[in-house]
């Protein structure tokens, strides 16, 4: 790792699902022309690849095994990332329910965490990287000048989801969505390993009433103070 890369400067944003962390990630990237980690992804891609393999998720030797020797890339065209996992494009079947809640049994495994600790460390690359996730401030990028903890009510958060997947023709029921979302919330909040927890020195942002536009502005704000 050249020194350019190793003291390339960070931006992380942490928060819980459907707190906008995802879509403020990709603009500010894009607007400060950084490279882009969504971690959440790999361990989206650890789950599926397990499920694939008919891996039982208890069977926490196998899914490390899997997360350590996970055969992926990404691939940008047109400004859209996609998963490639095998040679095989995964987009979709990585934001499956399924999957999202096998990603949130996989991310409680800690052997899952440390074999993909590295694999994360390394999107680190000069001009920058924006790092999406839940321990990006915490645990994988402690030294980042700007750290942000996104959250949102869950029932905001339930009414974005409603939304959107309304948008793409899924009929659900919003009280199921918010009970998968406060489901979730509980997992990543109170595993024992790196839990979802601001970093003492994380700049908190409650998204709940404000559009993504400002957002993204009080973020570019911190972004102009702390990186030179
Ligand atoms: O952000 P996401 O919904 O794509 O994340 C998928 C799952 O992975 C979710 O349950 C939280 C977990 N995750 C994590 O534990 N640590 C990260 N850095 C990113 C995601």
């Amino acid at each position: 790792m050249t020194e350019l890369t190793k003291n390339a400067p960070v931006v992380t944003i942490d928060g819980p699902s459907g707190s906008g962390k995802g879509t403020i990630a990709k603009l500010l990237a894009d607007r400060l022309g950084f490279a882009l980690l969504d971690s959440g992804a790999l361990y989206r891609l650890t789950a599926l690849a397990a499920l694939n393999a008919g891996v039982d998720l208890v069977d926490e030797a196998r899914v490390a095994d899997i997360a350590a020797n996970l055969d992926i890339r990404f691939a940008i065209a047109d400004g859209e990332v996609s998963a490639v996992l095998g040679g095989v494009d995964v987009s979709r079947d990585i934001r499956m329910e399924e999957v999202s809640m096998a990603a949130s049994r996989v991310a409680a495994v800690p052997a899952v965490r440390e074999a993909l600790l590295q694999r994360q460390r390394d999107f680190r690359a000069a001009p920058g990287l924006v790092a999406d996730g839940r321990d990006m401030g915490t645990t994988v990028f402690p030294d980042a000048p700007v750290k942000i903890f996104l959250t949102a009510s869950a029932e905001e958060r339930a009414r974005r989801r409603y939304a959107q997947l309304q948008g793409r023709g899924v009929s659900v029921s919003l009280r199921d969505l918010l009970e998968d979302i406060r489901a979730r919330d509980d997992r990543d909040m109170n595993r024992a390993a790196s839990p979802l927890a601001p970093a003492e020195d994380a700049v908190v942002l409650d998204s709940t009433d404000i559009d993504i536009e400002g957002v993204l502005q009080k973020v570019l704000e911190l972004v102009q103070q702390r990186v030179v």
